[in-house]
């Protein structure tokens, strides 16, 4: 039997990694997030002032370095030079720059290449925002999820209140629109739904009623 692939794209905060790990979990799937791919990209500009929007500088830099990405059960893990970099990925630093890093066609290209490795041999859940429409066009089930931007920018705000750290709700909302508005108006592999993405909207609903509307779908569709 093929691998089995499930996409779920989306703007930031909707759930996609919560969601997508979960269902991964439940099916013995492999997960890849793909966000945490073009963070590492970005995290590794900041760390050697490469200029994000120069592209050429940044494939200069990728192949100078040893970047690898693995799954464990505290989840998808991003090395450089085999040092465990993922915990600063999540750094506002980081998320400030990654849509600029990520409209560049050469880095998207180098890490399509990369993504569609992990789906052929295996079943994935995938998350980020072209899976559905570039990465794995005929992916098994497409998700495109959503929830309103306050709900969104509340979720990471609790995130950051977490770790310590007391981020204006608006400011939050700001960043976070911003983002989206950029990765959605790239002219390159535009965070958009698939035609044949179903649509969950995530607002108001805890991440294991998404879990289990996702995994109704898989068993309808009798591959899981
Ligand atoms: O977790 P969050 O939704 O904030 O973002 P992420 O999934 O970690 O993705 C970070 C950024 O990487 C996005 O805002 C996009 O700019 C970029 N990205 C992309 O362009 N294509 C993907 N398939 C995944 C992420
Ligand atoms: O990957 P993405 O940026 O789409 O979102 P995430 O990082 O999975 O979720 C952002 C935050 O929202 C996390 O702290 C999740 O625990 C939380 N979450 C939630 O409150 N309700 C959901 N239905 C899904 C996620």
């Amino acid at each position: 039997m093929y691998p089995v692939s499930i996409a779920i794209d989306g703007p930031a905060g909707a759930g996609k990694s919560t969601v997508a790990r979960m269902v991964a979990k439940r099916l013995n799937f492999l997960y890849v997030d793909t966000g945490a791919m073009y963070r590492t990209v970005a995290y590794l500009c900041i760390a050697h002032s490469v200029d994000a929007t120069n592209s050429q500088a940044i494939i200069q830099m990728l192949n100078q370095h040893d970047v690898t990405f693995q799954m464990s059960d505290d989840g998808f893990k991003a090395l450089v030079d085999d040092v465990d970099v993922s915990v600063q990925l999540r750094d506002p630093k980081v998320s400030a720059h990654v849509s600029t890093v990520a409209a560049h066609h050469e880095v998207r290209s180098r890490l399509t290449t990369w993504q569609r490795t992990f789906a052929k041999t295996q079943s994935v859940v995938m998350d980020g925002r072209d899976i559905g429409t570039v990465v794995l066009p005929d992916a098994t089930i497409k998700i495109f999820l959503t929830a309103d931007v306050e709900e969104r920018a509340r979720r990471r705000q609790r995130e950051f209140c977490k770790n310590g750290h007391d981020v204006p709700l608006e400011e939050i909302i700001q960043a976070v629109a911003e983002r989206d508005a950029r990765d959605s108006s790239r002219e390159i592999a535009p965070l958009k739904a698939a035609g044949d993405a179903i649509q969950i909207d995530s607002t108001g609903k805890s991440a294991e009623r998404v879990v289990d509307e996702i995994l109704s779908l898989v068993e309808d569709a009798h591959v899981g």
